[in-house]
């Protein structure tokens, strides 16, 4: 179904219709990391905020977990994935070095007409599929696209080394963004990058384990984000006052007080699903979405602030409003 032209002066304004989550059922808590490593709960809980995260099994694929968080999100939108015009997958963990996932995806959900994307760019990959989602809907290109985070850190995790090994995990969660009504749409986000910290955190091609410099990045992230957010408000004309919900990428509650703080955002308006995922990287954001809606932080209408950070150093945040329909 070819998506129709808009006339002039009648952009659509994009919106997310709905959101989905999936996580694996194996479930690995703080105890189990610590009955095979030297760490504890306490360490951490103190200096991450995490208590479990999920694994998939080796049987388990990574395409089948984005499936169930994709179908969800159409469900919830009231829509049919056989109208998806195009699936864009944010993930740094295919099943497959080639192909991607979005191909694998799309089938399992019945977008048959879909166009198929793989988008690699690590933890803000959920953010630049949401801006790309955004374009091709004001432009009419298209008048539905499903974004979805997915990752399988699990993988590429060293599991002997305590430093790595308790802070990431697996899931998969999208967003279906389709053509809104009156409200403020999918803004103008904001972009970044710094290559001279790339050998800060990384994985191998040929030994695909992530290797981080931890107190590093951890400063990195807080200042990049911080000045992100501000940068992304001031160019979208909005007061911090008037974001109902913060999501910053999950990767460790301290760092996202340390955000919220310096933005002047209070606690209660900022997810903290981290506790329950640990690290998902790309799939971060859109589970924390997911999450948000279930426990009535987002509602039909509110404004929604989002911010990344990750491998590269790469940063992005963006601004959506939330099923304004
Ligand atoms: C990884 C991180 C949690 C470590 O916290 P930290 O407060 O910086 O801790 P440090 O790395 O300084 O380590 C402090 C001590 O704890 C020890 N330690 C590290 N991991 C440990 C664990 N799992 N259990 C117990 N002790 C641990 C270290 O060996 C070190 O011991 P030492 O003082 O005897 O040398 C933190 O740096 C961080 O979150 N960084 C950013 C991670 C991130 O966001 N990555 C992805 C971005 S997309």
């Amino acid at each position: 179904m070819p998506a129709p032209s808009p006339s002039a002066g009648e952009r659509p304004t994009p919106t997310i219709l709905g959101v989905g989550a999936a996580v694996p059922d194996q479930l690995i808590t703080n105890a189990d990391l610590v009955a095979r490593l030297d760490t504890s709960d306490e360490w951490i809980v103190r200096r991450t905020g995490i208590r479990e995260r999920r694994h998939l099994r080796p049987t388990e694929t990574l395409a089948e977990l984005a499936a169930r968080a994709c179908t969800d999100a159409v469900i919830d939108a009231g829509c049919n994935a056989a109208g998806v015009d195009h699936l864009i997958i944010a993930t740094i963990t295919p099943d497959r070095l080639t192909p991607g996932l979005a191909p694998a995806v799309a089938a399992r959900i019945g977008a048959a007409h879909a166009g198929v994307l793989d988008v690699n760019a690590a933890c803000t990959g959920f953010l630049y599929g949401l801006d790309h989602a955004a374009a091709l809907i004001e432009s009419g290109r298209a008048r539905h696209v499903l974004v979805c985070g997915a990752e399988a850190l699990s993988r590429i995790t060293d599991h002997e080394d305590r430093a790595t090994a308790v802070l990431f995990g697996d899931g998969a969660g999208a967003v279906l963004v389709g053509p809104g009504a009156t409200g403020r749409g999918i803004g103008s986000f904001v972009f970044g990058y710094d290559d001279t910290l790339a050998d800060t955190l990384y994985a191998e091609r040929d030994a695909p384990k992530l290797q981080m410099a931890g107190q590093q990045v951890y400063r990195h992230a807080v200042a990049r984000m911080t000045e992100a957010a501000q940068e992304l408000l001031a160019r979208n004309g909005v007061e911090v006052e008037q974001v109902d919900y913060f999501v910053a990428h999950q990767a460790n509650a301290r760092i996202v007080t340390a955000v919220a703080d310096a933005l002047g955002v209070p606690h209660e308006k900022v997810s903290f699903n981290v506790e329950w995922t640990a690290n998902t990287s790309a799939a971060s954001i859109p589970l924390a979405l997911a999450a948000a809606q279930r426990d009535g932080h987002l509602k039909p209408g509110s404004l929604v602030g989002m911010v990344a950070f990750g491998a590269g150093f790469v940063w992005a945040a963006g601004l959506a409003s939330w099923k304004d329909t």
